[in-house]
């Protein structure tokens, strides 16, 4: 007889019957009394702390000067959906990610609860909102952000205003006793942040001065370039780091240009890959960030499957490049087809009205490659939820660790597409209770890709910094290794060239 045997047949022995019971309901009560112990200790995934208290904090701008509006700050999707996919219960981690590391279980200050803690250069108002013509008044090159936002432009400007929206949001913050969502904090002694924001409208500096003027060789734009860098590399901030725990934003493919080869390092928030070399920027360093979209919002949307009669919409421009390849295949593979609308041409001002109506009564929205993976097109199609159809293989999709973009938008392979009628086949194969699925499901994820001030829990620019937050523990690392021998005396040259192992810092 072995031990188990043995074993077995003791237990055996004293399972009579009230021995038993007792036996079994205190194992019950003992795992119950674990599980509960274990639900009560697991943090929330820190998004909980946004539905607290929402806020009505700012009044809006008293000057009615201003030229843009500040859009959907009334526009309200309540707690519904927030971060549906994040609630399988498998998070947990990323709470201590998002916190500090460095607090070491310190009594903690206010700025703690905060899932990012953000270091802002007062840099010169020409950087930002003086490119937006406000003047500072005082000391401060900051607006007062209680009673001034000064506007954006409008059109197609606004579709690059992340820089805006992200750096209100920093200024926000900083209102006393306001009741905030927990998402970003400013801090002014950058050894605590988690990161080192630059506020350079580098989108703007883009689209309002690139134009070469007669006498000058440098464009306004370049020069500032060329300052930020300057300014950048003789911080403290910058030396420490070199530069990796900086955030950057150039939205528009074309902000930049010169300057990022200089500021690699740096984490950037762009649109997309597409006129980057992977070694400048890629996904592992760098957040995507939607596009502001220029359709308005969908409310109230009453229709359905059968009441949006055009079946595929697509509205853009052809490009000789890449793109344009396929744009063309396309448009004579489905120029017969009578319940498809395909047309060249950019929406350009009062092409916002008719492209609204045309997506807002169709079924699917195209959305092909043009000279950049990307485009705002996706986020109007969002907006006015037309079931996306992407025909763009190397597009790069913000929020993607988040989101399933496979349960509102249709992916083809370029390949596909351009193989004749496969495109229309398909989407003519989604049957109604399919489309509406995708339909509700674009309702529920709409509010990821709203802009607001003040921002709301779950919208677009929450969740930049979220998408920020995942950056900062693989950073830290990098930048821990990196000090590693920060005490030691000046190595001697050789040991300096030891080749490091690709990506080390
Ligand atoms: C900034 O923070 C660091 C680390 O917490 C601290 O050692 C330092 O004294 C602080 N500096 C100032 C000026 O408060």
């Amino acid at each position: 007889m072995t031990m188990v045997e043995r074993n077995v047949n003791s237990f055996k022995l004293i399972s009579k019957k009230p021995l038993f019971f007792f036996f079994s309901m205190t194992s019950i009560m003992f795992l119950m009394s674990w599980l509960f112990v274990f639900r009560s200790t697991s943090r929330p995934h820190f998004i909980y702390h946004n539905l607290l208290p929402n806020s009505k904090l700012f009044s809006k701008p008293e000057d009615s000067k201003f030229h843009t509006k500040i859009p959907n700050v009334e526009s309200s999707f309540g707690n519904r959906a927030i971060l549906v996919d994040n609630e399988d219960g498998e998070d947990g981690e990323d709470e201590s990610e998002t916190k500090n590391s460095n607090d070491g279980g310190k009594c903690s200050n206010r700025n703690d609860d905060f899932l990012l803690k953000v270091f802002m250069y007062d840099l010169p108002s020409e950087f930002h909102f003086g490119l937006l013509n406000w003047k500072p008044s005082g000391n401060s090159v900051w607006p007062n952000v209680r009673t001034t936002i000064p506007g954006y432009p409008g059109g197609l400007n606004l579709q690059h205003s992340i820089e805006f929206w992200l750096t209100l949001d920093i200024l926000a913050s900083e209102i006393p006793n306001a009741p905030k969502a927990k998402t970003v904090i400013r801090v002014r002694n950058s050894s605590e942040a988690d990161i080192i924001f630059v506020p350079f409208f580098s989108s703007l500096s883009y689209n309002r001065n690139s134009k070469p003027t007669p006498n000058e060789k440098k464009t306004r734009n370049m020069i500032l370039q060329e300052k930020l860098v300057k300014y950048l590399t003789s911080q403290e901030e910058w030396k420490r780091s070199k530069g990796k725990d900086h955030l950057i934003i150039a939205h528009h493919p074309n902000s930049m240009l010169d300057a990022r080869m200089k500021l690699w390092p740096a984490t950037f928030i762009l649109s997309d890959f597409g006129r980057y070399p992977s070694s400048i920027a890629n996904v592992e360093k760098d957040v995507i960030a939607p596009y502001k979209h220029l359709i308005p919002s969908y409310v109230n949307d009453n229709s359905n499957f059968d009441s949006r009669t055009t079946l595929l919409y697509f509205q853009g421009a052809i490009y000789r490049k890449d793109g344009g390849y396929v744009r063309q295949e396309l448009y004579y593979s489905l120029k017969n087809e009578k319940d498809v609308h395909f047309s060249f041409g950019s929406i350009q001002k009062d092409g916002i009205k008719k492209a609204t109506e045309g997506m807002r009564s169709s079924k699917f929205c195209l959305n092909i490659a043009g000279d950049t993976p990307s485009s705002n097109r996706l986020f109007d199609a969002i907006a006015s939820h037309c079931v996306p159809v992407i025909i763009s293989d190397a597009i790069e999709l913000p929020f993607e660790d988040v989101l399933d973009y496979s349960e509102f938008c249709i992916f083809v392979r370029t390949i596909d597409a351009v193989e004749e009628n496969y495109l229309i086949n398909f989407i003519r194969s989604i049957g109604k209770e399919e489309w509406t699925k995708m339909w509700n499901k674009l309702k529920e994820v709409e509010h990821f890709f709203e802009f607001n001030f003040p921002s709301k829990e779950g919208d677009a620019v929450q969740m930049i910094w979220q998408a920020v937050s995942h950056k900062v523990p693989p950073l830290k690392l990098k930048l821990n290794r990196f000090r590693r021998y920060s005490r030691s005396p000046p190595s001697i040259e050789k040991e300096l060239k030891i080749p490091l192992p690709k990506n080390f810092w």
